[in-house]
């Protein structure tokens, strides 16, 4: 039994653990997503997500700046149209809402940040689903990932310097690397929400975007399925192989050994993104007292990062970078 291994050696005092410490958050690590909702008057807060609002342009420029003063550059925005049509011409028009509050921050804050864009169709459309239908109301992979690419092309010319493709259509990385080079944009990333799940944490998020699936569907026949593990590796090559700057998994805790499984094998930077029913669950046992919410908060975000991710997309990333600074 000689010599006995002593652990504890290194975790005597604050200063050693810190010093052996593998996982460091920082607030550079957080994008914080962020809703802007078109024909508000005030921003509007979201009842399953505590703290998070429907913002109107100018409380997202608020909302950004505050952010930015404790150390989170990278937003992700979402856009909630007032009217929705069938194909979710609002995604691309120059005018929606997203490509209003682009250009609105660009021009506030340049190079200070880093502007993501969510490109999907579920927010602008009456189904509800990623894409459009076939007669069938199945979605239409082909047709969809063409809209796809005007959405990015419109991005882009907004100001986003990066499209987050999260409509899980094949070949939809393709289509928009191809249409943004075409129109000029060689310069602007794709962020490919690579390996996302069907997943029940998406609850509150529904709520934040005014989104319902028509006759109770779902996004089965698109997202992955959470029984699988290894087809998560080939949808991430896939993507990359078309063009992808970035991969991402979601949700984030339930799937952390697909996250650690992308980071050991890909070369691009790799992130996950912290869902809005994982928000909502901690806030919400935090309420009631059951739990510590921000030191759970930060142990879940750390162990992200421990698990291979880059940076961590987190409704949380304003609180947390907050007191990573106090
Ligand atoms: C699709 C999209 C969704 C989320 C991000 N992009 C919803 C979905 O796939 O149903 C969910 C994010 C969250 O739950 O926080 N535009």
């Amino acid at each position: 039994m000689f010599p006995l291994e002593r652990p504890r050696r290194l975790r005597k005092t604050p200063a050693f653990r810190d010093l052996v410490a593998e996982t460091v958050l920082t607030s550079a690590d957080l994008v914080a997503p962020l809703f802007v909702a078109e024909g508000l008057n005030a921003p509007h807060p979201i009842n399953s997500l505590p703290g998070q609002f429907q913002h109107t342009v100018e409380s997202l420029v608020r909302e950004v700046e505050e952010t930015l003063s404790n150390g989170v550059s990278a937003f992700m925005l979402f856009g909630v149209p007032e009217k929705k049509d069938e194909e979710g011409s609002g995604a691309w028009d120059p005018d929606g809402i997203t490509q209003v509050a682009l250009r609105e921050l660009k021009s506030r804050f340049g190079h200070d940040v880093v502007l993501m864009a969510d490109l999907c169709l579920d927010e602008y459309t009456t189904h509800g689903h990623c894409g459009v239908l076939t007669p069938h109301g199945t979605v239409d992979n082909d047709s969809t990932i063409e809209l796809y690419a005007q959405i990015g092309i419109a991005q882009a010319q907004a100001g986003a310097d990066v499209v987050a493709p999260s409509g899980m259509m094949d070949g939809q990385v393709l289509a928009i690397r191809q249409g943004l080079d075409s129109a000029g944009f060689d310069d602007t990333a794709i962020l490919a929400y690579s390996a996302k799940y069907a997943s029940a944490f998406y609850g509150p998020f529904r709520e934040a975007v005014k989104v319902e699936i028509a006759n109770g569907g779902d996004r089965r026949g698109y997202q992955q399925d959470y029984r699988n593990r290894r087809e998560a590796v080939r949808e991430a090559l896939a993507d990359i192989e078309q063009g992808a700057d970035m991969v991402m998994v979601k949700p984030a805790m339930s799937y952390l050994d697909v996250l650690g499984d992308i980071a050991a094998t890909v070369d691009v930077p790799v992130s996950a993104y912290h869902v809005s029913g994982e928000y909502a669950m901690i806030k919400a046992a935090g309420e009631r007292g059951w739990i510590d919410a921000p030191r759970v908060a930060l142990e879940q975000l750390t162990a992200v990062k421990r698990a291979g991710a880059n940076f961590i997309l987190t409704y949380f990333a304003n609180e947390v970078a907050e007191g990573l600074n106090s």
